[in-house]
C-alpha cells in the first residue's frame, strides 16, 4: 500500500441534493475499502458544516478541506470566509488555485498571507502552482514556478515539511482532458522538490493536478516524487473518484 493523498476539488458544482448524493455515494463506497488515510474532498463552503456532521456521525475516513480562505483573520470583508471559520470542519485548504489567480487576481502577496493565516489555525494549505501554456511553449516553466514559489514561501514563518502541501497543476492541463506526461510531471516535481529543499530545507508532499482520471491515475501516481493527486472533474463522479482511490491504494 502506498500512502498517496487523493484530493477532490468540487469547485462551484452541484446543488445541495446532488452534493449530498455524491457525498453519500463516496462514503458508502469507502466502507468496503481499506482505511486509506489521506482522502480529502473540497466541497463549496456552504456544505462544509453539514458534511462534517455527516462524516463524523458515519465515522467515515473521508476528510474535508475548503477551496479558499480570506487572507485576513477577520474584519469588514463582505462575503468572505476566514480560516478560523473553517477550522472546526477542515484540516486542509486549497490556496492559489489557478482559477483564483485568473479570476480573482490573487497575487504572491495575498497568497503568502493566506498560507500564513491557514497555518496559524493549524489548517494545512495545499499551495497550487503551475505554468500556462505560453510559459511552457517559451521554455519558461521552471522560471514561472520559481517566481510563484520563492517569493511566497520566503514570507512564511515556521514552515515545515508537514505543515504545507504543494500541488503542481499546469494550467493547460486543468479541465482540458490533456494531462501532462509522466516525463513532464517527473521533471517538474523534481525541480520543485530541489527548489524547496535548497532554499527552505523542507520536503513537503507534492501533488499533481490536471485532467487526472481513472485511465491515467496509475501512471501519474507512480511517477517519481508524486505524493498524490488533486482531482477536479473526475472527483464529481463517485465511480471515477473511487476508482482513482483504489488505484492509489493498490500501487
Ligand atoms: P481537473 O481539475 O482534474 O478537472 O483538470 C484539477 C484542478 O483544478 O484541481
Amino acid at each position: 500500500m502506498d500512502n498517496k493523498i487523493i484530493a477532490g476539488n468540487w469547485k462551484m458544482n452541484h446543488d445541495p441534493t446532488d452534493s449530498f448524493n455524491l457525498l453519500d455515494e463516496i462514503t458508502n463506497g469507502l466502507k468496503d475499502r481499506a482505511d486509506h488515510k489521506n482522502l480529502i474532498i473540497f466541497p463549496p463552503f456552504i456544505y462544509l458544516h453539514a458534511f462534517n456532521r455527516y462524516l463524523t456521525e458515519s465515522k467515515s475516513i473521508l476528510q474535508l478541506g475548503a477551496q479558499n480562505i480570506h487572507f485576513e483573520e477577520n474584519g469588514a470583508y463582505t462575503g468572505e470566509i476566514s480560516a478560523s471559520m473553517i477550522k472546526s470542519t477542515c484540516k486542509y485548504v486549497i490556496i492559489a488555485h489557478s482559477e483564483r489567480r485568473q479570476y480573482f487576481n490573487e497575487t504572491n502577496e495575498t497568497i503568502s498571507k493566506k498560507i500564513q493565516v491557514a497555518m496559524s489555525q493549524q489548517i494545512i494549505p495545499i499551495f497550487c502552482v503551475g505554468e500556462k501554456l505560453e510559459d511552457r511553449e517559451s521554455s519558461k516553466t521552471f522560471q514561472t514556478l520559481e517566481h510563484q514559489i520563492l517569493p511566497v514561501i520566503s514570507q512564511i514563518n515556521n514552515i515545515t515539511s508537514q505543515n504545507i502541501i504543494i500541488a503542481y497543476e499546469p494550467v493547460w492541463a486543468i479541465g482540458t482532458g490533456l494531462s501532462a506526461t509522466k516525463e513532464q510531471i517527473s521533471e517538474v516535481h523534481l525541480f520543485i522538490k530541489d527548489l524547496l529543499n535548497k532554499h527552505f530545507n523542507i520536503k513537503p508532499s507534492i501533488l499533481y493536478g490536471g485532467s487526472c482520471n481513472p485511465s491515467n491515475a496509475k501512471e501519474i501516481l507512480t511517477t517519481p516524487n508524486v505524493g498524490g493527486a488533486l482531482i477536479g472533474g473526475a472527483s464529481l463522479k463517485s465511480s471515477d473518484f473511487l476508482n482513482i482511490i483504489d488505484t492509489a491504494y493498490n500501487l
